[in-house]
């Protein structure tokens, strides 16, 4: 049970991450429903690229104008000054004030999908990352793995698509690998099988949550 004397004891970030396709944003809006009816307050929903007013503008050049084709190293710095943004203006405020907030999409999103196998990228990012964040990291990620040829199906079945949706198979892979080497390395990310029924999947992750939550 979600303790609500705890909300305000030391703020901090969830972040929800996955390939295109995962469920993601099912997920989140089940959750977004359960604090609501539970009357929760001082948690904040937020995304990337977003979150901010220019990282909204950021979000509609680099997934939806499909005349421009960005360097790796361009969508590296673009993403991060719309997240330098964003953490500063929307997410440290928050957490001062002792609050939560729960993203979907944060730093791994960038080394996933932008640095490929490319150790260059790699060291870029880790440089920026360091030169800009120090060392914030979020408090619990949520990861929904899934098989790539799953995810592209459900994508398929979608009306609305952004330039990364047409993204090839193969490129899903990477990513999926990406993130699975990360949350090899990092305590924090939190593997969920996201072929599972949604409300099956939801029940696990509402739980990690929740004690998340708890603990402070
Ligand atoms: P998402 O919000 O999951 O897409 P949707 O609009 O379908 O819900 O993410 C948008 C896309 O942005 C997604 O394909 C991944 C990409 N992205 C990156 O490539 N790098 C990043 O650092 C971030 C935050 C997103």
């Amino acid at each position: 049970m979600l303790n609500r004397n705890k909300l305000n004891k030391g703020g901090f970030l969830i972040t929800f991450e996955g390939i295109d396709g995962s469920g993601k944003s099912t997920q989140i809006k089940k959750l977004q429903n359960l604090f609501k009816k539970k009357k929760i307050k001082n948690i904040y929903f937020t995304r990337e690229p977003g979150g901010s007013e220019f990282g909204n503008k950021v979000r509609k050049l680099l997934l939806n104008d499909s005349n421009i084709n960005f360097t790796n190293e361009s969508q590296i710095l673009l993403l991060l000054a719309s997240r330098f943004e964003h953490y500063n203006r929307f997410i440290l405020p928050i957490i001062k004030e002792n609050g939560i907030v729960i993203s979907d999409r944060f730093q791994d999103s960038t080394y996933a999908y932008q640095c490929g196998n490319n150790k260059k990228l790699y060291d870029i990012l880790k440089y920026l990352n360091y030169s800009l964040f120090r060392n914030f990291e979020p408090k619990l990620t949520i990861l929904l793995d899934i098989n790539p040829k799953l995810a592209v199906q459900r994508i398929n079945k979608r009306n609305k698509k952004n330039l990364f949706d047409k993204k090839t198979l193969s490129f899903y892979k990477t990513v999926r690998k990406n993130y699975l080497k990360l949350a090899r390395e990092k305590k924090r990310i939190k593997v969920f099988d996201a072929s599972l029924n949604k409300d099956l999947l939801f029940d696990n992750i509402n739980k990690i949550i929740t004690k998340e939550i708890d603990k402070r």
